[in-house]
């Protein structure tokens, strides 16, 4: 009896010698492949592992009409490592986050206020969609093209988390007009009309 014990004892002993707790990002250094290097940890407190700024609508005076507020390892450096991080979703009506993508990891969105209509693109080119009500959640899968749109007349909130501290968010109107990829390029490779590429950069903030 004793024998088997000791091994048991010996075995959760060095499996606890292996594994770190934590790993607080050090946010003065960059941000590598795996995240942020280890804040030293007698330099960690409880505040690290708090955010706080999700009780605060995001500021949606803007051209989408909305605001996403994260808490990713980059604001939020107790996530870092961990695989998981949070974000507030605020869409005034009429408001749209568009085609996006979070290329490092998939989320999950729930609706807390107002109704959002959320879809996304898988690689088929299959397109799922639906319109989300107060307590609903919808997942999108990592990498993929999603949108969410706010699909009543007020304001609508929801709350996101994804399976990265650093899931990233890359929006495709951006990535096509808000930049200086010339104008005949954009064209090349989207087969939309240089008007229609010219009208969206100075929308979106291009130039070229
Ligand atoms: C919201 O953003 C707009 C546009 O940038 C700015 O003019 C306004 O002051 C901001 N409002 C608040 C409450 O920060």
């Amino acid at each position: 009896m004793i024998l088997p014990l000791f091994f048991i004892f010996c075995l959760f002993s060095s499996s606890h010698a292996a594994v770190q707790d934590f790993c607080v990002g050090d946010l003065t250094a960059p941000q590598g492949p795996a995240g942020y290097s280890c804040k030293n940890p007698s330099k960690v407190t409880v505040n690290d592992f708090v955010f706080s700024g999700l009780g605060t609508p995001g500021n949606t005076s803007n051209l989408i009409k909305a605001a996403v507020t994260p808490a990713f390892a980059a604001q939020f450096p107790g996530v870092n490592g961990l695989g998981i991080s949070f974000g507030r979703l605020d869409l005034a009506p009429g408001g749209v986050v568009p085609f996006h993508t979070h290329p490092g990891g998939s989320e999950i969105l729930v609706v807390v206020q107002g109704t959002i209509l959320a879809g996304f693109v898988s690689s088929a080119n299959t397109v799922y969609f639906k319109s989300l009500k107060k307590g609903d959640i919808m997942v999108f899968p990592q990498g993929l093209l999603h949108f969410q749109v706010n699909a009543g007349g007020s304001a609508a909130i929801a709350f996101v988390s994804f399976s990265s501290s650093s899931p990233g968010l890359q929006i495709l109107d951006y990535a096509l007009f808000g930049n200086n990829l010339p104008t005949e390029l954009v064209a090349a490779t989207t087969f939309l009309d240089t008007a229609q590429i010219k009208k969206l950069k100075g929308v979106l903030g291009g130039t070229g």
